[in-house]
């Protein structure tokens, strides 16, 4: 469910027109509901609170990379969530929202040595480690600095699962995690080395997954992991579950209800006794966000294929280029008529900035306003400047107010950012 809906005729967020936000920010911009933000926040504890007996309340640590806009973590923030961070970027928005340390995970499959050290000395929830070499370094940087970090083994179970094969992480030939023998020799080795407090075992295996099956799948494999540490006297008193829901691009998508997998969780670790982390970002963000254009024209070819020309391109919206991905296109006011197929395009030098073929749309005209819906998690976040055009702003909406909270660059801050070498 998300706050973006025709009211009287005219697209609004919340009870701001887009219209209004559109002549005063200009296109393309993307727009968050906030209201939307807590909606999604407060619908996954929902799920987990008839399980709190067996599953306690887990953390939930929003995925940054996900929408990582300090005002959209502030709200996430001031609704309880942590954050999971894969950057030291990442962590310092997330400190900069007011995220508490103890809240944030750094997972990742490549830390830098500054960056894990940066992670001990913050006394963060806990440093996923992905691999003994990371271990290893991390050790020797904690006894370095003198500070115990609490650890997590990131594990890779073999199973794969997600949207697509560039956003599936839990396979054997994916590069992420340690497979599961490792992982539990990995355990025993640095279980009681006492520069490491080892907390327990992570997992993450895709995104955009609408069938519950793989992650109960995953869950299974970190239960029994915990068992076999647990006999051999090493304490696991953690367990961290990663993100990976999927959410509904189009009306009638699949997705898996969040009573169901709340449900599936407490069937999988609930008799454990562990203190659960999760990491959603796109069950949080996605449909909290829309990325607002203009058209620029329509043109028809001789061979009657309608092409609607945006002026959001690839580099604004990468999802579609990058992974054939589905995102609704609305009109703020939409006209009356015969909805027709249309390829929907940006101005980008590149075949693949097509964000639709054949999509059946309304009547559009040059000058109207639209947006695409489901653009609020991985959009503004992979945005870039390619073609030289100005990093799309961003714009939080909260009941009839509304503020610009990312900026676009002028001509002149984009160029100030390249000095030039003074030999040329
Ligand atoms: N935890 C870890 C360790 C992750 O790597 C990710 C996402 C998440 C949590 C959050 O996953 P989510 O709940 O959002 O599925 N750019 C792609 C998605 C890449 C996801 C990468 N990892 C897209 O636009 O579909």
């Amino acid at each position: 469910m998300h706050h973006f809906a025709l009211d009287g005729g005219a697209l609004h967020a919340e009870d701001v027109p887009l219209t209004t936000i559109a002549e005063a920010v200009g296109t393309p911009a993307y727009v968050y509901s906030a209201a939307t933000l807590r909606r999604h926040a407060r619908a996954l504890s929902d799920a987990f609170a008839p399980h709190a007996a067996t599953l306690g309340r887990p953390v939930i640590a929003f995925a940054v990379k996900a929408a990582s806009n300090v005002s959209i973590l502030k709200v996430l923030a001031g609704c309880g969530l942590g954050a999971d961070t894969v950057s030291e970027g990442e962590i310092r928005r997330a400190l900069a929202a007011g995220v508490p340390p103890e809240r944030i995970v750094f997972s990742g499959v490549g830390k830098s040595d500054a960056e894990l050290a940066l992670a001990t000395s913050l006394g963060l929830r806990q440093i996923n480690v992905e691999s003994a070499v990371e271990m290893e370094r991390l050790a020797a940087i904690a006894g370095g600095a003198g500070r115990v970090p609490d650890v997590a083994i990131r594990v890779n179970p073999k199973i794969g699962a997600g949207g697509h094969a560039k956003i599936t992480t839990g396979g054997a030939g994916d590069k992420f995690g340690v497979p599961v023998e490792e992982a539990l020799t990995l355990y025993r080795r640095f279980g009681r080395d006492p520069r490491l407090n080892l907390v327990g075992l992570a997992c993450h295996i895709g995104s955009q997954i609408t069938d519950l099956t793989p992650l109960r799948a995953a869950f299974g494999v970190l239960a029994a992991m915990t068992r076999t540490l647990r006999a051999e006297g090493l304490p696991v008193p953690r367990l961290d579950l990663g993100g990976g829901l999927g959410v509904a691009y189009a009306g009638d998508d699949p997705t898996a209800p969040l009573a169901d997998y709340a449900a599936m969780t407490a069937d999988t670790v609930g008799g454990l006794s562990v203190d659960l982390t999760l990491e959603p970002g796109r069950l949080i963000a996605a449909n909290a966000g829309v990325l607002l254009s203009r058209v620029i024209q329509v043109t028809q070819r001789g061979d009657g294929r309608r092409i609607l020309v945006l002026d959001a391109a690839m580099n604004d919206l990468l999802r579609p280029a990058l992974y054939d991905a589905f995102h609704d296109l609305v009109a703020a006011a939409p006209r009356d008529g015969e909805a027709l197929p249309h390829d929907v395009v940006g101005p980008v030098c590149e075949t693949g900035d097509t964000f639709a073929r054949d999509r059946r749309l309304p009547p559009v005209e040059a000058g109207d306003l639209v947006a695409f819906t489901g653009a609020g998690a991985y959009g503004a976040t992979m945005a870039s400047e390619y073609n030289s055009r100005p990093l799309v702003p961003e714009v939080l909406v909260d009941g009839d107010r509304w503020a610009v909270v990312r900026k676009r660059p002028t001509y002149d801050e984009m160029l100030a950012r390249e000095p030039i070498a003074d030999w040329l």
